[in-house]
């Protein structure tokens, strides 16, 4: 059983996805924490309607990066996190946080990485005619969505698809993919090792391994 802490700016679709697996004990783990830079986030409902703790801390309130997220390492440590889950948060993290939770720190971004990084990737993969849209659970490192891949899922895009149902879709394929990879890390068969990730003890692919329904 480890504890986690879920970092969110928005909608928390995906930590209800957290929460269900847990209530399914398809996810060995307890969520200590849900913590966002966003006091009307909805994600805080739904941390509050299953009794867990929630904090709120803007960013606003900080000068810059870097004493934004001091404060925030000081937020999470008290819970003891053994896993720190980034659902939808969305700030761009230093440095110095990042190495605080070296291998301990899980993002999922709605793209087949290493397309497309950043925003907007629905419809970019649909502007670049792609076959496919998807989703990639990663290792977070110092490069802004481009640490080593976990697990990644395609979704087909379809004729009449705009970024909005393209998005819906791959929504619905996050829920698995990431309470999946988290039970990969809980009982002990993933882990981070010299920037690559490891899936039991064998070196994944660039892409992460590939979910398949
Ligand atoms: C998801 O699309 C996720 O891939 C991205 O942010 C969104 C979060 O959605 N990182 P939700 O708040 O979990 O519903």
């Amino acid at each position: 059983m480890i504890n986690i802490v879920v970092l969110l700016s928005g909608s928390g679709s995906n930590l209800q996805a957290f929460i269900d697996a847990v209530n399914a004990q398809t996810l060995d783990a307890k969520i200590v924490a849900v913590i966002s830079n966003k006091a009307d986030a909805f994600g805080l409902q739904r941390a509050q309607q299953h009794n867990i703790p929630t904090e709120i801390l803007s960013h606003k309130d900080f000068a810059n990066r870097d004493s934004f997220d001091a404060a925030l390492i000081e937020k999470i440590d008290p819970y003891k996190p053994d896993l720190i889950i980034l659902a939808g948060f969305m700030r761009i993290l230093t440095p110095a946080f990042v190495q605080h939770y070296r291998g301990k720190l899980l993002n999922i971004h709605p793209s087949l990485l290493p397309k497309y990084p950043g925003l907007n990737t629905h419809q970019r993969a649909i502007d670049a005619g792609d076959s496919h849209g998807g989703a990639t659970v990663h290792f977070v490192t110092e490069e802004l969505d481009g640490g080593p891949a976990i697990l990644q899922a395609a979704v087909a895009i379809q004729a009449g698809d705009d970024g909005a149902t393209l998005a819906a879709r791959v929504l619905r394929i996050e829920h698995r993919i990431y309470p999946q990879a988290a039970q990969w890390f809980a009982s002990g068969r993933l882990a981070l090792r010299d920037n690559q990730a490891y899936l039991n003890g064998e070196l994944l692919p660039p892409n992460g391994a590939t979910f398949t329904q």
